[in-house]
Order: C-alpha cells, then sequence, then structure tokens
C-alpha cells in the first residue's frame, strides 16, 4: 500500500519524507492556492520544489478542459521532472487525454471520480492511477468506503493494472478502512496520517517503562 501526502506545503511534505513512510504527492489548484501558490511559473516552479523533496510521483493537475490543451499542458507538465505524473479531470477530454498519455508513456491520475463507471473508464484508458473522492461523497451522505469496495471489485475481476488512490480523506479511519478493502494508495492530509500513530497505551506504556527504568538507575 502506497502512502501520499495531500498538500503542497512543502513543510508538511518534508515531515512526511522525513518519517520514511512517504510514497508520493498530490496536488490540485485549490491546495497551489491555499499556499499563495499562484501563477504559471511559480506553480511549476513549486512542483520542481516537491519533486526535489520526495522520491515519489507527484501529481500535478491540468487546468485546460479541452483535448488538445490537455496534452500541451501535460507535456510540459512531464517534462519538469520524470516523478511527475498528470492529473487530467474525470471529463471526456480527460479520458482521451488518459489514453494518449498511457499510450506515449507518461503517467496519469484519473481525478474527481465519483462512480463505479468513470473508474472503469479510467481504467480501459489506461490510467496509471484513479482518484475516488471518498470524503466529498461521505459529506452528500453517500458511501466513499463502498466506491472503493466496487472499483477494487471490478479491476480485480479483470485485472485492470490502474492503481485505486483513495483521494478526499478526511480523517485517521478513512486510511485504515481504505487498507481492508485493498485499496492501492491513500493520499491524505497530514494530520490523518499520524493519527495512525496515535495510541494511550502505547503512551502511558513508554511512561511507565521510563520511569521503571530510573528506579534501578
Ligand atoms: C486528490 O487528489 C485531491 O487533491 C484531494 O484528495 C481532494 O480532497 P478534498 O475533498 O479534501 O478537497
Amino acid at each position: 500500500m502506497k502512502f501520499f501526502i495531500d498538500t503542497a506545503n512543502l513543510d508538511q511534505i518534508k515531515e512526511a519524507q522525513d518519517l520514511g513512510i512517504l510514497d508520493g504527492v498530490t496536488t490540485n489548484p485549490s491546495l497551489m492556492a491555499k499556499e499563495g501558490i499562484t501563477g504559471k511559473q511559480n506553480i511549476l516552479d513549486h512542483y520542481k520544489n516537491i519533486c526535489n523533496i520526495v522520491d515519489g510521483d507527484v501529481s500535478a493537475e491540468v487546468i485546460s478542459t479541452d483535448y488538445k490543451g490537455m496534452l500541451k499542458e501535460g507535456e510540459e507538465l512531464s517534462s519538469l521532472n520524470k516523478q511527475i505524473v498528470v492529473k487530467v479531470p474525470m471529463i471526456k477530454d480527460g479520458i482521451k487525454a488518459a489514453r494518449y498519455f498511457s499510450d506515449n508513456n507518461i503517467k496519469t491520475n484519473v481525478t474527481l471520480v465519483f462512480s463505479a463507471g468513470q473508474a472503469l473508464l479510467a481504467a480501459k484508458a489506461g490510467a496509471t492511477y484513479v482518484s475516488p473522492f471518498i470524503g466529498r461523497l461521505d459529506d452528500i451522505s453517500t458511501d466513499g468506503l463502498g466506491l472503493i469496495s466496487e472499483i477494487r471489485e471490478i479491476y480485480d475481476n479483470y485485472g485492470f493494472s490502474t492503481e485505486i488512490l483513495a483521494a478526499s480523506i478526511r480523517h485517521t479511519m478513512h486510511i485504515i478502512d481504505c487498507s481492508k478493502i485493498g485499496a492501492d494508495v491513500i493520499t491524505a492530509p497530514l494530520k490523518s496520517i499520524l493519527g495512525l500513530l496515535k495510541h494511550p497505551l502505547t503512551d502511558i506504556g513508554l511512561e511507565n517503562f521510563l520511569k521503571d527504568y530510573k528506579k534501578g538507575n
């Protein structure tokens, strides 16, 4: 199971990388804007900075919504660094672009996926990753984890190699549930990843071990 961090914040990316558990990064235009990264050149430079921190895949999203624009943008993004994965939206031109990039050995992440049918199309187009947004489904009283299970079943039925990248993760339990279902990748905020560390019995146990050690010294 791969762990990606879902942020454009360089400090948080470094912290996750230093933990030794990070396999990659996902970003989107909203996450870039949140860090105050605006304007094409600044955004491209920021992707390069992210690639310099991590070893794994870094998803960089196209802004174009037409096929030709996506190809131009995607090729520019992928030329920045071999770690770049071109993120395309789950629309008709996005699927066509995913097929083009797949045929040209450029990795893709089909984003904004909310149904099994959309995930099936992404796999047929040869996408490297498909990103179902589980938190946004939960937000509208729809079963986000249920969608991950459906996609897992469909991909396993046919041996699709597209990796299920569970996105829009809101909390630590989402990560654990995704691992039980068999998502290939989760992308989560640092807080949700660090939540996996926590258990009060660990803290109490450690405190007692240290107290007992001091008694004998
Ligand atoms: C995934 O690639 C997206 O960047 C992200 O997971 C969206 O999450 P949100 O619903 O918290 O914005």
